[in-house]
């Protein structure tokens, strides 16, 4: 048995597996670090989050369209991009017991920022100081290898049919990359006109040393993007209208404000002219990234430009005048977004005299809208008409059908994975016809409804 705990990310981790929201990846061979996939549970709440980013960016815009790129590309586009170079963490490892560690991390664990830019140099002195204070995790040895720079891009052989793999693909180390490539084929082919924004949902590897603290960072996850492409130099405005936009985004899921922050980087990449980063305030972890907004001027554009030989300038309809655009960017780690929105639902409060554990998600993201229960499992005539309801509800929204174990525990069921509202059918459904039971998940409280208003009643309130 498991041993209790009063860490609330400890207890949030042990719900995702214990209800179907996530589990361990590859977990029958003894589990792969830094990989997980969603269950039953976590899909519907992840697909849900998911939705509501493409409305927003997408459907409820003017001025963006959506794409699905491919994930494997010309390997070229990693060298203009700068991956193949400079997409990489210190790593050192235990002399001892080998273990590896990112040498960057350590060391802000004990006050001292390694700021991105280093050498591998600088960054090598400054770990020789400061070795004595940090010790490995696993074996509590501190004799350490110096410090190498490792390049976080994944490899594959798609498409390579040399023997000793020499001419490796690479897995995306982000997803926007998809966008840039396919810029020219959507001006060329959309009636977009600058300024406008691509819209994209696509995955990420990255070989991070040290995975950790569950979904936040881990090796394969999801990047939810935009790249908005503006004049050169208007892109002040533009930016701090993204911002405003993609915190109201966060409130719209239901977080709460408090556990928002905002944070702009001090030491910029050359080509940035500005970024930002949303923080929120997990349980334990305490406030960290979960988006990037970024003003990443002409770089990405006058780069593939360069390495394609494809003219990318963009020819304004109206003056015929011609220039690269700047990019603004917002990408946000799904898998983080997903953890927050559960951090930020996740509730201990006691409903009739009887603790529990609920979900107060927001209703358009719970991954089951309804329940349906018959009051008592051995009346078929509570079952059919439970059967009926169920039937009618579940054309319409996510709905379970639950006859197991006393009413109390079922909706205890439903109220740890945040189902919102519970029916339940009684003998006065049977002999008066005068609905059902619909019962609130935050507040407990049950009214009756009638059977036909049941559809329009959950899905307005
Ligand atoms: N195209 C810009 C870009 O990739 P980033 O700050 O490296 O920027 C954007 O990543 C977002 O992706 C982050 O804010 C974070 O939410 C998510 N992310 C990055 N690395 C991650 C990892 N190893 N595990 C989970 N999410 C990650």
């Amino acid at each position: 048995m498991q041993a209790e705990t009063n860490d609330k990310m400890e207890k949030i981790i042990s719900l995702c597996k214990r209800r179907g929201f996530v589990y361990q990846g590859s977990e029958i061979y003894g589990g792969v670090a830094g990989l997980y996939d969603f269950g039953p549970y976590g899909v519907e709440l992840l697909n849900n989050i998911k939705n509501s980013w493409w409305k927003e960016n997408v459907h409820a815009r003017d001025n963006y369209v959506g794409l699905d790129s491919a994930m494997f590309k010309d390997p070229r586009v990693w060298e203009a991009s700068g991956h193949t170079k400079g997409f990489s963490d210190p790593l050192s490892e235990c002399k001892k017991c080998n273990t590896r560690i990112r040498v960057d991390k350590e060391l802000e664990k004990i006050g001292i920022v390694a700021d991105e830019k280093m050498s591998e140099g600088e960054l090598n002195k400054i770990f020789t100081e400061n070795k004595s204070k940090i010790k490995c995790a696993k074996c509590g040895a501190n004799d350490f290898t110096p410090v190498r720079a490792f390049n976080l891009l994944a490899k594959s052989n798609l498409g390579d049919f040399t023997n000793a793999g020499d001419r490796p693909v690479y897995l995306p180390g982000e997803a926007c990359q998809g966008i840039y490539l396919n810029y020219k084929n959507i001006i060329d082919t959309v009636r977009v006109k600058i300024p406008f924004g691509v819209a994209q949902i696509g995955k990420a590897f990255r070989n991070e040393i040290s995975p950790r603290n569950f979904l936040f960072r881990v090796r394969e996850f999801e990047q939810a993007d935009t790249q908005f492409f503006v004049r050169p130099n208007e892109n002040k405005e533009a930016y701090e209208k993204i911002k405003r936009e993609r915190w109201a985004w966060y409130l719209s899921l239901g977080i709460r404000e408090q556990n928002l922050k905002w944070k702009q980087h001090e030491n910029l990449v050359f080509y940035a002219s500005d970024a930002w980063d949303i923080l929120y305030n997990f349980p334990t972890y305490g406030f960290d990234e979960v988006e990037g907004i970024h003003d990443r001027t002409n770089y990405d554009l006058t780069q593939h430009m360069k390495h394609s030989g494809v003219d990318l300038n963009y020819t304004d309809p109206q003056t015929g005048e011609k220039f690269i655009p700047w990019i603004l960017e917002t990408s946000m780690g799904v898998g983080r977004v997903f953890l927050a929105v559960l951090s930020d639902a996740y509730t201990e409060d006691e409903i009739g005299g009887e603790s529990r554990v609920v979900l107060k998600l927001a209703n358009h993201l719970a991954p089951v809208k309804v329940a349906v229960f018959p009051l008592l499992k051995n009346k078929p005539e509570l079952v059919e008409k439970a059967r009926e309801v169920y039937k009618m509800l579940k054309k319409e929204m996510t709905c379970e059908f639950d006859d197991n174990g006393n009413i109390g525990k079922r909706y205890r069921r439903q109220d740890e994975i945040g189902t919102p509202y519970c029916v339940t059918v009684d003998f006065e459904t049977i002999e008066e016809g005068s609905g059902v039971t619909l019962r609130d998940r935050d507040t407990g409280q049950q009214e009756r409804v009638k059977i036909e208003d049941l559809i329009h009643k959950i899905q307005n309130s």
